[in-house]
Protein backbone atom coordinates (compact mmCIF):
# COMPACT_ATOMS: atom_id res chain seq x y z
CA UNK A 1 0.00 0.00 0.00
CA UNK A 2 1.64 3.46 -1.23
CA UNK A 3 1.53 6.73 0.38
CA UNK A 4 0.30 7.66 -3.11
CA UNK A 5 -2.58 6.11 -3.22
CA UNK A 6 -3.95 8.36 -0.13
CA UNK A 7 -4.44 11.41 1.38
CA UNK A 8 -2.08 14.33 1.46
CA UNK A 9 -3.23 14.80 4.90
CA UNK A 10 -1.07 13.03 7.55
CA UNK A 11 -1.79 9.85 9.02
CA UNK A 12 -2.33 8.76 11.96
CA UNK A 13 0.68 9.92 14.89
CA UNK A 14 2.63 11.54 12.57
CA UNK A 15 1.97 15.10 12.97
CA UNK A 16 5.37 15.09 15.09
CA UNK A 17 7.36 13.71 12.41
CA UNK A 18 6.12 16.00 9.80
CA UNK A 19 6.87 19.28 11.85
CA UNK A 20 10.59 17.74 13.37
CA UNK A 21 11.55 17.09 9.37
CA UNK A 22 10.21 20.61 8.29
CA UNK A 23 12.70 22.16 10.76
CA UNK A 24 15.20 19.93 9.95
CA UNK A 25 14.60 20.71 6.30
CA UNK A 26 13.43 24.06 6.05
CA UNK A 27 10.71 22.50 4.13
CA UNK A 28 7.03 23.42 4.94
CA UNK A 29 5.15 20.93 7.08
CA UNK A 30 2.32 20.47 3.76
CA UNK A 31 5.57 19.65 1.35
CA UNK A 32 6.42 17.18 4.22
CA UNK A 33 3.05 15.74 4.75
CA UNK A 34 2.94 15.38 0.84
CA UNK A 35 6.27 13.57 0.23
CA UNK A 36 6.16 11.34 3.26
CA UNK A 37 5.10 7.92 2.34
CA UNK A 38 4.51 4.07 3.10
CA UNK A 39 7.50 1.98 2.43
CA UNK A 40 5.84 -1.00 0.82
CA UNK A 41 8.05 -3.51 2.83
CA UNK A 42 8.17 -3.62 7.17
CA UNK A 43 11.76 -3.75 6.95
CA UNK A 44 12.00 -0.60 6.06
CA UNK A 45 9.78 1.38 8.43
CA UNK A 46 6.77 2.94 9.28
CA UNK A 47 7.41 6.07 7.19
CA UNK A 48 10.00 6.93 4.64
CA UNK A 49 11.04 10.65 3.38
CA UNK A 50 12.62 10.79 0.29
CA UNK A 51 15.11 13.44 -0.40
CA UNK A 52 14.43 14.16 -4.19
CA UNK A 53 12.60 17.76 -4.15
CA UNK A 54 14.84 18.89 -1.02
CA UNK A 55 17.92 17.59 -3.15
CA UNK A 56 16.60 19.76 -6.07
CA UNK A 57 16.91 23.01 -3.97
CA UNK A 58 19.62 22.92 -2.04
CA UNK A 59 21.37 21.66 -5.35
CA UNK A 60 23.02 18.62 -3.09
CA UNK A 61 22.74 15.23 -4.22
CA UNK A 62 19.59 13.18 -2.22
CA UNK A 63 21.63 10.80 0.11
CA UNK A 64 23.88 13.60 0.97
CA UNK A 65 20.49 15.57 2.05
CA UNK A 66 19.07 12.70 3.79
CA UNK A 67 22.20 12.85 5.80
CA UNK A 68 22.52 16.57 6.47
CA UNK A 69 17.98 16.19 7.95
CA UNK A 70 19.13 13.17 10.00
CA UNK A 71 21.65 15.23 11.42
CA UNK A 72 19.82 18.07 12.52
CA UNK A 73 16.62 16.21 13.05
CA UNK A 74 15.16 16.36 16.69
CA UNK A 75 13.26 12.48 16.45
CA UNK A 76 10.04 12.49 18.02
CA UNK A 77 9.54 10.49 21.10
CA UNK A 78 7.52 8.17 18.86
CA UNK A 79 9.79 6.73 16.88
CA UNK A 80 12.39 4.99 17.62
CA UNK A 81 14.81 5.10 14.91
CA UNK A 82 15.71 6.49 11.70
CA UNK A 83 17.67 5.15 8.89
CA UNK A 84 18.96 6.35 6.03
CA UNK A 85 19.12 3.76 2.64
CA UNK A 86 20.23 5.59 -0.65
CA UNK A 87 17.96 9.12 -0.95
CA UNK A 88 15.45 8.07 2.12
CA UNK A 89 14.98 7.98 5.50
CA UNK A 90 12.99 5.64 7.09
CA UNK A 91 11.38 5.84 10.17
CA UNK A 92 10.52 3.39 12.57
CA UNK A 93 8.23 3.65 15.44
CA UNK A 94 7.90 2.50 18.85
CA UNK A 95 5.80 -0.49 18.59
CA UNK A 96 4.62 -1.16 21.70
CA UNK A 97 3.15 2.59 21.91
CA UNK A 98 1.75 2.92 18.52
CA UNK A 99 -0.18 -0.12 18.50
CA UNK A 100 -1.48 1.08 22.23
CA UNK A 101 -2.24 4.08 19.93
CA UNK A 102 -4.29 2.58 17.41
CA UNK A 103 -5.85 -0.36 19.12
CA UNK A 104 -6.49 0.91 22.56
CA UNK A 105 -9.33 3.38 21.52
CA UNK A 106 -10.60 1.06 18.87
CA UNK A 107 -11.07 -2.03 21.75
CA UNK A 108 -12.67 0.31 24.38
CA UNK A 109 -14.80 2.24 22.87
CA UNK A 110 -15.42 0.54 19.40
CA UNK A 111 -14.36 3.46 17.40
CA UNK A 112 -13.48 3.11 14.27
CA UNK A 113 -13.50 6.25 12.71
CA UNK A 114 -13.54 10.18 13.46
CA UNK A 115 -15.07 12.93 12.16
CA UNK A 116 -12.98 15.07 9.78
CA UNK A 117 -12.16 18.68 10.07
CA UNK A 118 -14.53 20.62 8.25
CA UNK A 119 -17.89 18.05 8.12
CA UNK A 120 -20.23 19.25 5.00
CA UNK A 121 -23.90 19.09 4.30
CA UNK A 122 -23.89 16.52 1.32
CA UNK A 123 -27.27 15.50 -0.78
CA UNK A 124 -26.47 12.01 -1.86
CA UNK A 125 -28.90 11.13 -5.00
CA UNK A 126 -28.80 7.78 -6.20
CA UNK A 127 -31.00 4.91 -7.38
CA UNK A 128 -33.76 6.90 -9.03
CA UNK A 129 -35.36 3.66 -10.60
CA UNK A 130 -37.89 4.63 -13.63
CA UNK A 131 -41.29 3.81 -12.27
CA UNK A 132 -43.44 1.46 -14.87
CA UNK A 133 -40.53 0.59 -16.75
CA UNK A 134 -39.02 -2.71 -15.71
CA UNK A 135 -36.36 -2.35 -12.83
CA UNK A 136 -33.22 -1.97 -14.97
CA UNK A 137 -30.29 -3.67 -13.67
CA UNK A 138 -27.92 -0.70 -14.16
CA UNK A 139 -29.77 0.65 -11.18
CA UNK A 140 -28.19 -2.01 -8.99
CA UNK A 141 -24.77 -0.29 -9.39
CA UNK A 142 -26.25 3.52 -8.89
CA UNK A 143 -27.77 1.60 -5.72
CA UNK A 144 -24.79 -0.02 -4.29
CA UNK A 145 -22.46 2.90 -4.83
CA UNK A 146 -25.00 5.45 -3.45
CA UNK A 147 -25.43 3.77 -0.73
CA UNK A 148 -21.58 3.12 -0.07
CA UNK A 149 -21.32 7.14 -0.47
CA UNK A 150 -23.84 7.40 1.96
CA UNK A 151 -22.46 5.27 4.59
CA UNK A 152 -18.98 6.55 3.96
CA UNK A 153 -20.27 10.27 4.68
CA UNK A 154 -22.01 9.74 7.25
CA UNK A 155 -19.32 8.00 8.80
CA UNK A 156 -17.06 10.60 8.59
CA UNK A 157 -19.39 12.98 10.17
CA UNK A 158 -20.65 14.43 7.44
CA UNK A 159 -24.39 15.52 7.19
CA UNK A 160 -25.86 13.30 4.27
CA UNK A 161 -29.54 13.69 2.77
CA UNK A 162 -30.37 10.38 0.97
CA UNK A 163 -32.70 11.00 -2.36
CA UNK A 164 -34.17 8.75 -4.07
CA UNK A 165 -35.13 10.91 -7.12
CA UNK A 166 -37.81 8.02 -8.62
CA UNK A 167 -37.85 8.33 -12.42
CA UNK A 168 -42.09 9.10 -11.34
CA UNK A 169 -43.31 11.39 -13.75
CA UNK A 170 -43.06 11.20 -17.45
CA UNK A 171 -44.71 9.95 -20.70
CA UNK A 172 -43.89 6.49 -19.72
CA UNK A 173 -46.52 6.00 -17.20
CA UNK A 174 -48.88 6.82 -21.09
CA UNK A 175 -47.83 3.56 -22.21
CA UNK A 176 -49.49 1.61 -19.36
CA UNK A 177 -52.34 3.40 -19.44
CA UNK A 178 -52.39 2.90 -23.34
CA UNK A 179 -51.60 -0.86 -22.77
CA UNK A 180 -54.60 -0.88 -20.18
CA UNK A 181 -56.95 0.63 -22.88
CA UNK A 182 -55.28 -1.90 -25.62
CA UNK A 183 -55.30 -5.09 -23.61
CA UNK A 184 -57.25 -4.49 -20.64
CA UNK A 185 -56.74 -3.49 -16.69
CA UNK A 186 -54.66 -6.52 -15.11
CA UNK A 187 -56.93 -8.65 -12.42
CA UNK A 188 -53.51 -8.40 -10.22
CA UNK A 189 -52.29 -5.44 -8.75
CA UNK A 190 -48.54 -6.39 -9.41
CA UNK A 191 -45.46 -4.92 -10.90
CA UNK A 192 -44.72 -7.72 -13.05
CA UNK A 193 -48.23 -6.88 -15.17
CA UNK A 194 -47.58 -3.00 -15.57
CA UNK A 195 -44.35 -3.67 -17.06
CA UNK A 196 -45.94 -6.31 -19.27
CA UNK A 197 -48.14 -3.83 -20.34
CA UNK A 198 -45.67 -1.29 -20.66
CA UNK A 199 -43.24 -3.32 -23.16
CA UNK A 200 -46.32 -4.52 -24.77
CA UNK A 201 -47.77 -0.83 -25.93
CA UNK A 202 -44.02 0.61 -26.25
CA UNK A 203 -43.43 -2.55 -28.91
CA UNK A 204 -46.97 -1.13 -30.75
CA UNK A 205 -45.54 2.32 -30.59
CA UNK A 206 -42.48 1.23 -32.31
CA UNK A 207 -44.15 -1.13 -34.90
CA UNK A 208 -45.97 1.84 -35.52
CA UNK A 209 -43.50 4.10 -36.41
CA UNK A 210 -40.93 1.75 -38.36
CA UNK A 211 -44.00 0.18 -40.23
CA UNK A 212 -44.09 -3.13 -39.22
CA UNK A 213 -47.35 -3.53 -37.25
CA UNK A 214 -48.55 -7.28 -36.95
CA UNK A 215 -52.32 -8.10 -39.19
CA UNK A 216 -53.50 -8.40 -35.77
CA UNK A 217 -52.78 -4.74 -34.41
CA UNK A 218 -53.44 -2.93 -37.40
CA UNK A 219 -56.85 -2.01 -35.88
CA UNK A 220 -54.72 -0.06 -33.09
CA UNK A 221 -54.60 3.51 -32.51
CA UNK A 222 -51.51 5.70 -32.23
CA UNK A 223 -49.89 4.57 -29.22
CA UNK A 224 -47.60 7.20 -28.92
CA UNK A 225 -50.09 9.68 -29.16
CA UNK A 226 -52.36 7.98 -26.59
CA UNK A 227 -49.27 8.09 -24.08
CA UNK A 228 -48.78 11.39 -24.61
CA UNK A 229 -52.33 12.40 -24.13
CA UNK A 230 -52.14 10.92 -21.30
CA UNK A 231 -49.58 12.65 -19.74
CA UNK A 232 -50.72 15.99 -21.40
CA UNK A 233 -54.02 15.03 -18.93
CA UNK A 234 -51.87 14.12 -15.97
CA UNK A 235 -49.94 16.91 -16.02
CA UNK A 236 -52.70 19.06 -16.17
CA UNK A 237 -54.36 17.43 -12.99
CA UNK A 238 -56.86 15.74 -14.70
CA UNK A 239 -58.63 13.31 -11.59
CA UNK A 240 -58.84 10.10 -13.96
CA UNK A 241 -55.41 10.32 -14.88
CA UNK A 242 -54.04 11.33 -11.49
CA UNK A 243 -56.03 8.16 -10.08
CA UNK A 244 -54.46 5.63 -12.48
CA UNK A 245 -50.37 7.46 -11.96
CA UNK A 246 -51.39 6.64 -8.14
CA UNK A 247 -52.50 2.99 -8.68
CA UNK A 248 -49.35 2.54 -10.78
CA UNK A 249 -46.96 4.62 -7.90
CA UNK A 250 -48.30 2.33 -5.47
CA UNK A 251 -47.37 -0.87 -6.51
CA UNK A 252 -43.81 -0.04 -7.95
CA UNK A 253 -43.31 1.66 -4.59
CA UNK A 254 -44.43 -1.97 -2.72
CA UNK A 255 -41.84 -4.08 -4.87
CA UNK A 256 -39.44 -0.89 -4.32
CA UNK A 257 -39.22 -1.04 -0.31
CA UNK A 258 -38.79 -4.59 0.01
CA UNK A 259 -35.93 -4.67 -2.44
CA UNK A 260 -34.23 -2.18 -0.34
CA UNK A 261 -35.00 -3.81 3.19
CA UNK A 262 -33.55 -7.09 1.31
CA UNK A 263 -30.72 -4.46 0.61
CA UNK A 264 -30.38 -2.80 3.62
CA UNK A 265 -30.71 0.55 1.86
CA UNK A 266 -32.45 3.44 3.65
CA UNK A 267 -33.73 7.02 2.05
CA UNK A 268 -34.45 9.99 3.82
CA UNK A 269 -36.62 11.34 1.12
CA UNK A 270 -38.79 9.69 -1.52
CA UNK A 271 -39.35 12.77 -3.93
CA UNK A 272 -39.05 11.88 -7.47
CA UNK A 273 -40.25 13.71 -10.13
CA UNK A 274 -43.43 13.87 -9.61
CA UNK A 275 -42.39 16.11 -6.11
CA UNK A 276 -41.87 18.96 -8.63
CA UNK A 277 -44.51 18.76 -10.81
CA UNK A 278 -45.95 21.86 -9.83
CA UNK A 279 -42.65 23.83 -10.06
CA UNK A 280 -42.57 23.52 -12.90
CA UNK A 281 -44.10 27.22 -14.24
CA UNK A 282 -41.22 28.60 -11.85
CA UNK A 283 -38.45 27.24 -14.21
CA UNK A 284 -40.09 28.33 -17.26
CA UNK A 285 -40.54 31.57 -15.68
CA UNK A 286 -36.78 32.25 -14.29
CA UNK A 287 -35.62 30.83 -17.32
CA UNK A 288 -37.91 33.32 -19.56
CA UNK A 289 -36.67 36.03 -17.19
CA UNK A 290 -33.13 35.47 -17.98
CA UNK A 291 -33.71 35.84 -21.79
CA UNK A 292 -31.96 31.98 -22.35
CA UNK A 293 -34.85 30.57 -23.45
CA UNK A 294 -35.74 30.15 -27.15
CA UNK A 295 -37.58 28.83 -29.57
CA UNK A 296 -36.19 25.50 -31.94
CA UNK A 297 -38.62 23.65 -33.85
CA UNK A 298 -41.82 24.69 -31.61
CA UNK A 299 -39.73 23.26 -28.35
CA UNK A 300 -38.62 25.86 -25.99
CA UNK A 301 -34.97 25.42 -24.88
CA UNK A 302 -31.60 26.82 -24.37
CA UNK A 303 -28.73 27.02 -27.02
CA UNK A 304 -25.71 25.97 -25.16
CA UNK A 305 -23.23 26.60 -27.89
CA UNK A 306 -21.15 23.83 -30.14
CA UNK A 307 -20.42 21.07 -27.38
CA UNK A 308 -23.36 21.14 -25.67
CA UNK A 309 -25.66 22.07 -28.44
CA UNK A 310 -29.59 23.07 -27.47
CA UNK A 311 -31.46 21.40 -24.86
CA UNK A 312 -35.00 21.29 -25.27
CA UNK A 313 -36.74 22.29 -21.80
CA UNK A 314 -40.43 22.12 -22.70
CA UNK A 315 -41.70 19.94 -25.69
CA UNK A 316 -43.70 21.06 -28.76
CA UNK A 317 -47.28 20.49 -26.88
CA UNK A 318 -45.95 22.19 -23.58
CA UNK A 319 -45.18 19.02 -22.01
CA UNK A 320 -42.19 18.99 -19.22
CA UNK A 321 -39.36 16.91 -20.08
CA UNK A 322 -37.05 15.22 -17.84
CA UNK A 323 -34.01 18.27 -17.66
CA UNK A 324 -37.37 20.58 -16.66
CA UNK A 325 -38.08 18.39 -13.54
CA UNK A 326 -34.51 18.52 -12.99
CA UNK A 327 -34.19 22.17 -12.78
CA UNK A 328 -37.03 22.35 -10.56
CA UNK A 329 -35.38 19.91 -8.16
CA UNK A 330 -31.84 21.61 -8.29
CA UNK A 331 -33.80 25.02 -7.50
CA UNK A 332 -35.61 23.18 -4.61
CA UNK A 333 -32.85 21.29 -3.13
CA UNK A 334 -30.86 24.78 -3.28
CA UNK A 335 -33.93 26.75 -1.27
CA UNK A 336 -34.76 23.90 1.02
CA UNK A 337 -31.44 22.35 2.37
CA UNK A 338 -28.75 24.73 1.41
CA UNK A 339 -26.18 22.10 0.77
CA UNK A 340 -22.69 22.42 -0.09
CA UNK A 341 -22.21 19.59 -2.79
CA UNK A 342 -24.83 17.38 -4.75
CA UNK A 343 -23.90 14.43 -5.85
CA UNK A 344 -25.93 12.73 -8.54
CA UNK A 345 -25.14 9.22 -8.26
CA UNK A 346 -25.96 7.66 -11.99
CA UNK A 347 -24.77 6.19 -15.17
CA UNK A 348 -22.35 7.79 -17.19
CA UNK A 349 -24.43 7.36 -20.54
CA UNK A 350 -26.06 10.67 -18.99
CA UNK A 351 -22.71 12.48 -18.79
CA UNK A 352 -23.45 14.67 -21.47
CA UNK A 353 -27.08 15.37 -19.87
CA UNK A 354 -25.74 16.41 -16.56
CA UNK A 355 -22.79 18.99 -18.18
CA UNK A 356 -25.71 20.50 -20.23
CA UNK A 357 -28.33 20.51 -16.94
CA UNK A 358 -25.26 22.19 -14.83
CA UNK A 359 -24.21 24.89 -17.34
CA UNK A 360 -27.98 26.05 -17.94
CA UNK A 361 -27.96 26.49 -14.34
CA UNK A 362 -24.36 28.23 -14.03
CA UNK A 363 -25.94 30.39 -16.91
CA UNK A 364 -29.08 31.07 -15.11
CA UNK A 365 -26.12 32.41 -12.32
CA UNK A 366 -28.10 30.44 -9.98
CA UNK A 367 -25.28 29.19 -6.65
CA UNK A 368 -26.73 25.61 -6.73
CA UNK A 369 -24.43 24.96 -10.53
CA UNK A 370 -21.15 25.30 -8.21
CA UNK A 371 -22.14 22.38 -6.32
CA UNK A 372 -23.67 19.67 -8.25
CA UNK A 373 -21.45 16.67 -8.98
CA UNK A 374 -22.02 13.92 -11.52
CA UNK A 375 -20.75 10.82 -10.07
CA UNK A 376 -20.79 8.43 -13.00
CA UNK A 377 -20.48 4.89 -13.08
CA UNK A 378 -19.68 2.13 -16.00
CA UNK A 379 -21.97 -0.23 -17.18
CA UNK A 380 -21.86 -3.62 -15.95
CA UNK A 381 -23.19 -5.85 -19.29
CA UNK A 382 -23.48 -10.15 -19.39
CA UNK A 383 -25.62 -10.21 -16.32
CA UNK A 384 -27.61 -13.39 -16.36
CA UNK A 385 -29.59 -15.60 -14.19
CA UNK A 386 -30.46 -18.72 -14.49
CA UNK A 387 -34.40 -18.08 -15.45
CA UNK A 388 -33.87 -15.10 -17.95
CA UNK A 389 -32.53 -14.92 -21.55
CA UNK A 390 -29.28 -13.20 -20.68
CA UNK A 391 -31.01 -10.30 -22.22
CA UNK A 392 -29.29 -7.07 -19.51
CA UNK A 393 -32.78 -5.57 -19.66
CA UNK A 394 -34.86 -8.35 -18.78
CA UNK A 395 -33.59 -9.26 -15.04
CA UNK A 396 -34.90 -8.10 -12.46
CA UNK A 397 -33.36 -7.41 -9.19
CA UNK A 398 -35.21 -9.39 -7.16
CA UNK A 399 -34.62 -12.41 -8.84
CA UNK A 400 -30.55 -11.91 -9.38
CA UNK A 401 -30.45 -11.92 -5.36
CA UNK A 402 -32.61 -14.85 -4.69
CA UNK A 403 -29.86 -16.17 -7.49
CA UNK A 404 -27.05 -15.02 -5.26
CA UNK A 405 -28.90 -16.63 -1.99
CA UNK A 406 -29.79 -20.10 -3.88
CA UNK A 407 -26.40 -20.16 -4.83
CA UNK A 408 -24.73 -19.20 -1.83
CA UNK A 409 -27.01 -22.04 -0.10
CA UNK A 410 -25.92 -24.51 -3.01
CA UNK A 411 -22.14 -23.92 -1.91
CA UNK A 412 -22.76 -24.34 1.79
CA UNK A 413 -24.54 -27.32 1.36
CA UNK A 414 -21.76 -28.66 -1.19
CA UNK A 415 -19.28 -27.88 2.44
CA UNK A 416 -21.85 -29.68 4.91
CA UNK A 417 -21.61 -32.73 3.15
CA UNK A 418 -17.70 -32.49 2.90
CA UNK A 419 -17.32 -31.78 6.19
CA UNK A 420 -20.09 -32.23 8.32
CA UNK A 421 -18.82 -30.44 12.19
CA UNK A 422 -19.32 -27.01 13.48
CA UNK A 423 -21.34 -25.83 10.40
CA UNK A 424 -25.37 -24.69 10.31
CA UNK A 425 -27.61 -27.63 10.02
CA UNK A 426 -30.86 -25.70 10.70
CA UNK A 427 -32.39 -24.71 7.53
CA UNK A 428 -33.76 -21.88 8.34
CA UNK A 429 -30.47 -20.74 9.59
CA UNK A 430 -28.78 -21.88 6.55
CA UNK A 431 -31.07 -20.04 4.02
CA UNK A 432 -30.26 -16.75 6.20
CA UNK A 433 -26.78 -17.40 6.09
CA UNK A 434 -27.05 -17.75 2.62
CA UNK A 435 -28.77 -14.72 2.29
CA UNK A 436 -26.10 -12.50 3.59
CA UNK A 437 -23.69 -14.50 1.55
CA UNK A 438 -25.19 -13.76 -1.64
CA UNK A 439 -25.61 -10.17 -0.95
CA UNK A 440 -22.33 -10.07 0.51
CA UNK A 441 -20.35 -11.68 -3.04
CA UNK A 442 -23.04 -9.57 -5.12
CA UNK A 443 -22.16 -6.19 -3.37
CA UNK A 444 -18.55 -6.81 -3.36
CA UNK A 445 -18.25 -7.85 -6.57
CA UNK A 446 -19.70 -4.34 -7.84
CA UNK A 447 -17.61 -2.53 -4.55
CA UNK A 448 -13.82 -3.68 -5.73
CA UNK A 449 -13.44 -1.97 -8.47
CA UNK A 450 -13.56 1.67 -9.98
CA UNK A 451 -17.14 3.17 -10.72
CA UNK A 452 -16.34 4.28 -13.84
CA UNK A 453 -14.92 0.54 -15.20
CA UNK A 454 -17.28 -1.18 -16.82
CA UNK A 455 -17.20 -5.45 -16.14
CA UNK A 456 -18.74 -8.20 -16.98
CA UNK A 457 -20.21 -9.79 -13.92
CA UNK A 458 -19.55 -13.46 -13.23
CA UNK A 459 -21.15 -15.65 -10.23
CA UNK A 460 -18.19 -18.05 -9.88
CA UNK A 461 -16.29 -14.91 -9.92
CA UNK A 462 -18.14 -13.41 -7.26
CA UNK A 463 -19.37 -16.32 -5.16
CA UNK A 464 -15.67 -17.71 -4.53
CA UNK A 465 -14.29 -19.12 -1.30
CA UNK A 466 -10.81 -18.78 -2.13
CA UNK A 467 -11.09 -15.06 -4.61
CA UNK A 468 -11.21 -11.32 -3.90
CA UNK A 469 -14.63 -11.79 -2.80
CA UNK A 470 -17.26 -10.58 -0.21
CA UNK A 471 -17.61 -14.37 1.31
CA UNK A 472 -13.62 -14.24 1.48
CA UNK A 473 -14.32 -11.37 3.46
CA UNK A 474 -17.12 -12.21 5.63
CA UNK A 475 -15.12 -15.84 6.03
CA UNK A 476 -12.30 -13.74 8.07
CA UNK A 477 -14.61 -12.14 10.41
CA UNK A 478 -16.22 -15.37 11.13
CA UNK A 479 -13.01 -17.29 11.74
CA UNK A 480 -11.84 -14.21 14.07
CA UNK A 481 -15.35 -15.08 16.37
CA UNK A 482 -14.41 -18.54 15.94
CA UNK A 483 -10.69 -18.35 17.81
CA UNK A 484 -12.57 -15.69 19.89
CA UNK A 485 -14.85 -18.66 21.00
CA UNK A 486 -12.26 -20.91 21.57
CA UNK A 487 -9.97 -18.59 23.95
CA UNK A 488 -13.20 -17.89 25.81
CA UNK A 489 -13.19 -21.11 26.96
CA UNK A 490 -9.51 -21.39 27.94
CA UNK A 491 -10.74 -17.97 29.88
CA UNK A 492 -8.87 -15.59 27.42
CA UNK A 493 -10.49 -12.68 26.79
CA UNK A 494 -9.96 -9.64 23.89
CA UNK A 495 -9.17 -6.56 25.94
CA UNK A 496 -7.55 -3.08 25.67
CA UNK A 497 -5.62 -3.33 28.39
CA UNK A 498 -2.55 -5.62 27.88
CA UNK A 499 0.78 -6.03 27.41
CA UNK A 500 1.42 -4.47 23.86
CA UNK A 501 5.07 -5.49 23.81
CA UNK A 502 3.69 -9.01 22.50
CA UNK A 503 2.34 -8.02 19.60
CA UNK A 504 5.68 -6.79 18.67
CA UNK A 505 6.82 -9.07 15.63
CA UNK A 506 6.34 -8.33 12.12
CA UNK A 507 3.83 -10.70 11.45
CA UNK A 508 1.41 -9.07 13.93
CA UNK A 509 2.56 -5.54 13.53
CA UNK A 510 1.46 -5.52 9.54
CA UNK A 511 -1.64 -5.45 11.15
CA UNK A 512 -1.96 -2.88 13.47
CA UNK A 513 0.03 -0.89 10.69
CA UNK A 514 -3.11 -1.71 8.13
CA UNK A 515 -5.36 -1.21 10.86
CA UNK A 516 -3.70 2.76 11.23
CA UNK A 517 -4.46 3.34 7.62
CA UNK A 518 -8.49 2.66 7.99
CA UNK A 519 -9.12 6.30 8.81
CA UNK A 520 -7.26 7.91 5.69
CA UNK A 521 -8.41 5.32 3.08
CA UNK A 522 -12.47 6.25 4.18
CA UNK A 523 -11.44 9.70 3.96
CA UNK A 524 -9.90 9.08 0.27
CA UNK A 525 -12.90 7.23 -0.45
CA UNK A 526 -15.15 9.74 0.37
CA UNK A 527 -13.32 12.66 -1.26
CA UNK A 528 -13.43 11.04 -4.73
CA UNK A 529 -17.01 9.01 -4.25
CA UNK A 530 -15.16 6.08 -4.76
CA UNK A 531 -16.04 2.91 -2.19
CA UNK A 532 -13.74 0.72 -4.23
CA UNK A 533 -11.05 2.09 -1.81
CA UNK A 534 -12.89 0.16 1.00
CA UNK A 535 -13.14 -2.44 -0.34
CA UNK A 536 -10.03 -2.89 -1.13
CA UNK A 537 -8.69 -2.38 1.65
CA UNK A 538 -11.20 -4.85 3.56
CA UNK A 539 -9.89 -7.06 1.06
CA UNK A 540 -6.36 -6.47 2.13
CA UNK A 541 -6.89 -6.54 5.70
CA UNK A 542 -8.34 -10.08 5.12
CA UNK A 543 -5.78 -11.83 3.25
CA UNK A 544 -3.62 -10.34 5.82
CA UNK A 545 -5.48 -11.77 8.45
CA UNK A 546 -5.76 -15.04 7.12
CA UNK A 547 -1.61 -14.82 6.79
CA UNK A 548 -0.78 -13.55 9.91
CA UNK A 549 -2.87 -15.86 11.85
CA UNK A 550 -1.13 -18.75 11.17
CA UNK A 551 1.38 -17.80 12.98
CA UNK A 552 -0.65 -15.97 15.58
CA UNK A 553 -1.31 -19.17 17.65
CA UNK A 554 -3.74 -18.04 20.48
CA UNK A 555 -5.16 -21.13 22.44
CA UNK A 556 -1.92 -22.73 23.42
CA UNK A 557 -0.07 -19.40 23.93
CA UNK A 558 1.03 -18.37 27.74
CA UNK A 559 -2.06 -16.35 28.54
CA UNK A 560 -1.01 -13.30 28.24
CA UNK A 561 0.78 -13.18 24.62
CA UNK A 562 -2.74 -15.14 23.77
CA UNK A 563 -4.86 -12.25 25.75
CA UNK A 564 -2.60 -9.71 23.52
CA UNK A 565 -3.05 -11.24 19.88
CA UNK A 566 -6.91 -12.11 20.29
CA UNK A 567 -7.49 -8.63 21.20
CA UNK A 568 -5.35 -7.35 18.04
CA UNK A 569 -7.55 -9.97 16.22
CA UNK A 570 -11.00 -8.18 17.83
CA UNK A 571 -9.65 -5.20 16.75
CA UNK A 572 -9.08 -6.25 13.18
CA UNK A 573 -12.71 -7.72 13.47
CA UNK A 574 -13.88 -4.13 14.32
CA UNK A 575 -11.97 -2.66 11.29
CA UNK A 576 -13.50 -5.31 9.04
CA UNK A 577 -17.05 -5.03 10.52
CA UNK A 578 -17.10 -1.28 9.90
CA UNK A 579 -15.78 -1.62 6.54
CA UNK A 580 -17.76 -4.01 5.45
CA UNK A 581 -20.70 -1.73 6.70
CA UNK A 582 -20.05 0.79 4.47
CA UNK A 583 -19.64 -1.21 1.19
CA UNK A 584 -22.95 -2.73 2.03
CA UNK A 585 -21.33 -6.87 2.61
CA UNK A 586 -23.16 -8.15 5.25
CA UNK A 587 -21.26 -9.43 8.47
CA UNK A 588 -22.35 -13.25 9.64
CA UNK A 589 -20.94 -14.32 12.67
CA UNK A 590 -20.10 -18.22 11.57
CA UNK A 591 -19.75 -19.54 8.33
N1 LIG B 1 -34.51 7.93 -13.34
C1 LIG B 1 -33.30 8.20 -14.04
C2 LIG B 1 -32.86 6.99 -14.83
O1 LIG B 1 -33.14 5.89 -14.46
C3 LIG B 1 -32.18 8.58 -13.12
C4 LIG B 1 -32.41 9.85 -12.37
C5 LIG B 1 -31.15 10.56 -12.14
N2 LIG B 1 -31.31 11.75 -11.38
C6 LIG B 1 -31.63 12.94 -11.86
N3 LIG B 1 -31.76 13.93 -11.02
N4 LIG B 1 -31.80 13.13 -13.14
O2 LIG B 1 -32.21 7.13 -15.85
Amino acid sequence: MSRENFLESVGVGSSALVSAISKASSLSEAEVASALTYPKELAHGDLAFPCFSLAKQWKVAPPECAKRVKEALELPEDFERVEIVGPYLNFFRRRAAFSKEVLGKLLAEGIALEPVAAPQKIIVEYSSPNIAKPFHIGHLRTTLIGHAIDRILRSLGHEVVSINHLGDWGTQFGFVYAGCALFGKPKEDSIFELVNLYVRATGIKKAQEEGTVAATDLDKPDVNQMARDYFLRLEAGDKEATEFWQWCLDISLQYLRQLYARLEVHFDHYTGESFYRDKLDGVEKTLRDSGMLEESRGALGVDLGKKLGFVRVFAEDGRSLYITRDLATADYRYQHYDPDKVLYVVGAPQTQYFMQLIEVLKRMKHPIGEKMQHVAYGNVPGISTRGSLGKDDKIWLHALLDEARDRALEAYRSQVAKKPEGLEHDEAAQLTLAESVGLGAVAFNYMCRGNTKEFHFSWDEALSFQGDTGPYVQYAVARINGIEQKAKLEGIVATSDCNWKLIEDDSAYQLVQMISKFQEVVELAGRDCEPYHVANYVLDLARAFSLAYRALRVVGEDKATATARLSLFAAVRGVLTKGMYLIGVPVVDRM
